[in-house]
């Protein structure tokens, strides 16, 4: 390709949240995303692929709660997650940043002051339920209670399961803490408004040429219907970037998410010094020069086209070419849920199955539509085996076979019946390349296995095996034919399954100074370059291997093992609210005598004054940690309304606070002077 048609495209995946692991939904996009990214750089497009972790706001700052740590170290240690994930799947980003980071809090800045100045920016008083015990403001899926249209029960705020309804938080009947259980109370505080209403007729214009025909009209529905302000500020305390002069303000997640993007472009081009790289691909006025793409999934399309391109047509940036937007994965026909352990993590899917396998599944079952994907694993099973195991690599291994005989050593040229096989090759070229540019990668597999097909037709037909007992030479001249054959049909296959094809390259030796792109195959046979004359190949080694049905059954069980294991552990770690808590009756107890109790070498016998009329009797187990005698006079913490229990010695009628180990345990006492019978709160 010559250098004056090379396109400067940048492309990006939306960015995972980094509250979790990658799972196989996910993947498509990335996978989707790294195919196109892999065709365009095998076309000689200069072509960059930049996404980043998407590390804001309130689930990511209670999860890091949950497990005990800050946000900040839990999405370091998730991003060293995704980012293994991704290179086990060959997902090859040129960057993958962080949203929590020094470029992105500059510009989601500059983003909101170029929008102030021109008068996009107002306040308005935002009524919102505040949880009293969590001292946090709750967004719609951390409040629960009733549905206001059909009265089901344990609905989220933001919309009904049951009959649909969609509502304020504050609409919800008797509301709960999604987190604690406590009742919220209503605050009103002044929250920071971006005014899209006004790009209404603006965006209208900007959806007939940058998406999709389905998509544009779902958006124009949407935009018909009326666009609202946008609330981008969300009161502290949260996990984000602080609001310029404003007290206890923090940009919504969704602000600075989209704005990674560009930082992730601004911190790969600074680092290689392509600074002008930057402002080709992001100013306004240079626009025509580059292409930007961004790959989303169908649940974030307004995010995306009606939010983001008015906040980048505010600050002076370019707006992408193009969203591309795919559909959602389902699992067996069903949508993933994490009850039924179908959310399969990317980390479980590779304990079992070969990475490779589902890059090829899903390029087989991917379009340009928004329509969902099902991943069928009877399907998946039967594709890879019959379409990968069966023919792309059965070509080189049948070959491997019998020309490991031959001293592995090719013939000195292709010959006609090879020219033709190759000719059927390369004239499918540039509907191939079409078919991968529009996202049809369905077409794309279709294709190439129809090919391979060819290439494995000829070689039953010819019989080498047979020939190779009589005809030396015309065996290896079959080989040759058939290992050129395949050699240029895999470099169709490459953005799709890179690591095969290399494994393809390896084996025959195919030398370094060939070109490894597209430009390779040549339209023309008469131009077309073949492996070198009496070439020289490698030992085989293996390209693939067969699925069976029990490494996916494997897959399944350790995902549900998974599930139930923390679904434990969740039980287990429950929350209790604030009216269980106060069922327990603590008070100060005063001990006024202790004795040992015959017949036991665990408990002492403590009369206890609570503040009551009659002192308790009460046993407890810490004869090895203390002598009687040093107890009298202690005041300690009893649970005073624990139904009094009937032991071998007599009856104990409270229950005293101790901590540590059996032979060493320190009783729970009072550090002030405060009168036996205080209630302990
Ligand atoms: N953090 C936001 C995106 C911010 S972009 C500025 C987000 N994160 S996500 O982790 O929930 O999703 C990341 C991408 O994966 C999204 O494009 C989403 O549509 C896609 N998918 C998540 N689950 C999916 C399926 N089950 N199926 C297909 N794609 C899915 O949204
Ligand atoms: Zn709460």
């Amino acid at each position: 390709m010559i250098a004056s048609n090379k396109r400067k495209i940048l492309v990006t995946s939306a960015l995972p949240y980094a509250n979790g692991p990658i799972h196989l939904g996910h993947l498509v996009e990335y996978i989707q995303t790294d195919i196109w990214v892999r065709y365009q750089k095998m076309c000689g497009n200069e072509t960059y692929y930049f996404c980043a972790d998407d590390t804001h706001g309130t689930p990511i700052m209670l999860t890091a709660k949950k497990l005990n740590l800050t946000p900040e170290a839990l999405i370091e240690k998730i991003y060293e997650e995704h980012l293994k994930d991704f290179s086990l799947f060959e997902i090859k980003f040129d960057n993958y940043y962080s949203t929590n980071s020094k470029e992105n809090q500059y510009f989601s800045e500059t983003f909101y002051k170029k929008a102030k100045e021109k008068g996009y920016i107002y306040k308005k008083k935002v009524k919102q339920l505040f949880c009293p015990h969590d001292k946090m403001f709750l967004p719609d899926r951390y409040v629960k209670g009733i549905c206001p249209k059909c009265g089901a029960k344990d609905q989220y705020g933001d919309c009904c399961e049951k009959c649909g309804a969609s509502y304020r938080p504050i609409d919800l009947i008797e509301p709960k803490c999604a987190i604690c259980g406590t009742i919220p109370i209503e605050k009103e505080e002044d929250h920071i408004f971006f005014k899209l209403s006004a790009f209404s007729s603006w965006l209208e214009e900007w959806l007939e040429t940058h998406t999709d025909e389905s998509i544009k009209n779902k958006m124009l529905e949407w935009i018909q219907a009326g666009l609202k302000d946008w609330d981008i500020s969300r009161d502290g305390p949260y996990f984000g970037f602080r609001i310029p002069d404003e007290e206890n303000k923090y940009f919504y997640v969704w602000l600075d998410a989209p704005i990674g993007y560009i930082s992730s472009s601004y911190h790969y081009f600074k680092k290689h010094n392509l600074e002008n790289r930057f402002d080709e691909f992001w100013s306004k006025d240079k626009e025509k020069k580059t292409e930007v793409y961004h790959f989303i999934g169908k649940d974030i399309i307004y995010f995306h086209t009606l939010f983001w391109p008015a906040i980048l047509n505010t600050a002076d940036f370019r707006t992408p070419n193009k969203v591309f937007v795919h559909g959602f994965l389902t699992i067996n026909g069903e949508k993933m849920s994490k009850s039924r352990g179908t959310f399969i993590k990317a980390q479980s899917y590779l304990k079992h199955l070969d990475p490779q396998a589902l890059r090829y599944y899903f390029a087989s079952r991917l379009s340009n539509s928004i329509d969902d994907i099902d991943l069928n694993f009877d399907d998946f099973i039967f594709k890879y085996n019959s379409d990968i195991v069966g023919n792309i690599a059965n070509i080189f291994s049948r070959c491997a076979k019998l020309l490991e005989t031959l001293n592995n050593q090719l013939s000195k040229n292709v010959n006609q019946e090879g020219l033709s096989l190759i000719e059927s090759i390369l004239s499918k070229k540039k509907v191939i390349l079409q078919q991968y540019e529009e996202r049809n990668y369905h077409k794309v597999t279709k294709m190439i296995i129809e090919l391979g097909s060819e290439i494995n037709k000829y070689i039953s037909e010819k019989e080498p095996w047979n020939q190779i007992k009589t005809n030396i030479e015309e065996a290896r001249q079959i080989l040759t034919n058939a290992l050129n054959a395949g050699w240029l049909l895999s470099i169709y296959l490459k953005p799709i399954l890179p690591s095969f094809c290399k494994g393809v390259e390896t084996f025959l030796n195919v030398p370094f100074e060939y070109p490894k792109d597209f430009g390779l195959l040549s339209q023309n046979i008469q131009t077309q370059k073949f492996l070198p004359e009496n070439h020289k190949i490698n030992p085989y080694k293996h390209l693939a291997s067969r699925i069976t049905k029990e490494m996916v059954e494997n897959m399944f069980k350790e995902e549900q093992k998974e599930i139930l294991e923390t679904s434990k552990l969740e039980s287990n770690q429950k929350y209790i609210t604030i009216e269980d808590f106060s069922k327990i009756e603590l008070k100060v107890g005063m001990i006024i005598d202790a004795r040992e109790v015959e017949g036991s070498d665990k408990l002492l016998n403590l009369i206890l004054d609570v503040g009551e009329e009659k002192p308790r009797n009460v046993f407890a187990g810490i004869k090895k940690s203390y002598n009687p005698q040093e107890l009298i006079g202690k005041k300690v913490i009893a649970v005073t309304n624990l139904q009094p229990r009937k032991m071998k010695f007599g009856i104990s009628e409270a229950m005293i606070l101790a901590t540590g180990k059996e032979n060493n345990l320190s009783l729970i006492t009072v550090e002030k002077d405060v009168n036996a019978g205080s209630i302990v709160k």
